[in-house]
């Protein structure tokens, strides 16, 4: 397959199951190799879980590439956007499986973007206590992010995810060429967790997307080949040392995230798409550590500068309604803070970042006053 593949090793340090380790293909014209993959792991029938906005073409081209394969295939399909997280949806989508008769031999192929993944996710973890499951990721967020490492969920009314397993796949197959029908706003969002990833981890990487940001706008292949790459790796080099979140490593990947959540949450779910609240709370979470002495103005600007060249948003006039002390309740409600103490990722140059605890309210709400426009 003309692709990279990326090994995400779990060899069992990491608890039961023994060995989950699984490959990530990452290339043009994968989704016509599907069939040839699954089928080299034994897989004799898969059922196909499409997000209804993708069953054309890409979904179409995944089953063909599993019937050409020799696989017996089924399709079942999902109204596209978040709403198809519930378990309204999950319910009627197992009574599917167990119509289809499906066993624990089938596998299920979840074509869409991280709504799809995340459902199918759980859907597979869930059907006779656990199928096997393969990500074939559409969108950008879902080849860079949602598809690799196992988180899996679905939304309840109190909350995003509250539901949910880790449920490692069996292999991602990332085909970059889907991603030519992706919306630009959609496509743009992602990138946002592109450039955390480089905030994060990977300073060369980084200053690539620095020097490649005409080619990545316009969608050059090569470039997004290699961003996707790129980040499929970085997601795979944390979720190998700390699948569970448990020593702290994985939590880095919520960099610009707690003031991200407290903004789409404030702003109502759906106004700011995800990466762009994430761009926004990249940006309040460099102001913070400058304000902490951790960076320099100069990091700021750069990260700030390499947002508004991808197309990213900076600042917002969605928060204009929303008082300091709403955002900061929010973010005392956190998954990530711990005894009511406010706790952020925050970088101390580009290319690596610290868990801080105990930070100042004040400071906090300092940080969020560049974001904020009229
Ligand atoms: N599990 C994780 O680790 C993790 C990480 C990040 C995000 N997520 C979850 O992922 C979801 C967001 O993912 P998303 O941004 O991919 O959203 P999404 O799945 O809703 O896709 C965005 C939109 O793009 C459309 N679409 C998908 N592929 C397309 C294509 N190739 N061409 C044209 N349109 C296409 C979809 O129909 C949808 O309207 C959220 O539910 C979030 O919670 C999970
Ligand atoms: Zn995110």
């Amino acid at each position: 397959m003309a692709d990279r593949t990326i090994t995400l090793r779990l060899d069992g340090t990491d608890g039961p199951p023994p060995d989950r380790t699984y490959a990530i293909h990452v290339g043009r014209g994968t989704l016509a190799e599907t069939g040839k993959v699954l089928a080299a792991t034994g897989c004799q029938r898969a059922v196909v879980l499409a997000d209804a906005a993708v069953v054309t073409p890409h979904a179409t081209a995944v089953m063909t590439s599993l019937t050409q394969a020799g696989l017996a295939t089924d399709l079942l399909t999902v109204p596209s956007g978040e709403a198809s997280k519930s378990l309204t949806e999950a319910g009627r989508l197992w009574e599917a499986l167990a119509q289809l008769g499906i066993d624990r031999q089938t596998s299920l192929v979840a074509v869409g973007g991280g709504v799809i993944g995340d459902l199918g996710g759980f859907l597979a973890a869930g059907f006779a206590r656990g199928i096997p499951c393969w990500q074939v990721p559409t969108t950008l967020v879902a080849q860079v992010d949602s598809a690799i490492g196992g988180k899996t969920g679905i939304n309840l009314a109190a909350g995003k995810n509250l539901v949910g397993a880790f449920w490692q796949p069996q292999g991602v197959i990332a085909d970059i060429d889907t991603l030519a029908t992706l919306p630009t706003r959609e496509f743009t969002s992602g990138l946002a967790e592109v450039v955390k990833y480089g905030m994060i981890l990977d300073a060369e990487f980084f200053a690539w997307l620095e020097a490649n940001t005409a080619a990545i706008v316009a969608r050059e292949p090569a470039a997004i080949e290699h961003l996707v790459q790129r980040s499929a790796e970085l997601k795979a080099f944390v979720v190998e040392r700390d699948e569970r979140e448990l020593t702290g490593l994985r939590a880095c990947l919520n960099y610009g995230h707690t003031f991200a959540h407290a903004f789409e949450t404030a702003t109502g779910y759906g106004t700011l798409l995800h990466g762009e609240a994430v761009s926004l709370g990249m940006v309040a979470a460099a102001q913070l550590a400058a304000t902490l002495g951790r960076i320099t103005a100069e990091t700021v600007t750069r990260q700030h500068t390499l947002l508004e060249h991808l197309g990213l948003p900076v600042t917002t006039n969605t928060l204009a309604a929303v008082a300091d002390d709403t955002l900061l309740a929010i973010m005392g409600r956190d998954k990530k803070t711990e005894h009511g103490q406010l706790r952020f990722v925050l970088p101390d140059c580009i290319g690596h970042v610290e868990l801080v605890e105990g930070i100042d309210p004040a400071a906090v709400t300092a940080a969020i006053v560049g974001v904020r426009s009229t």
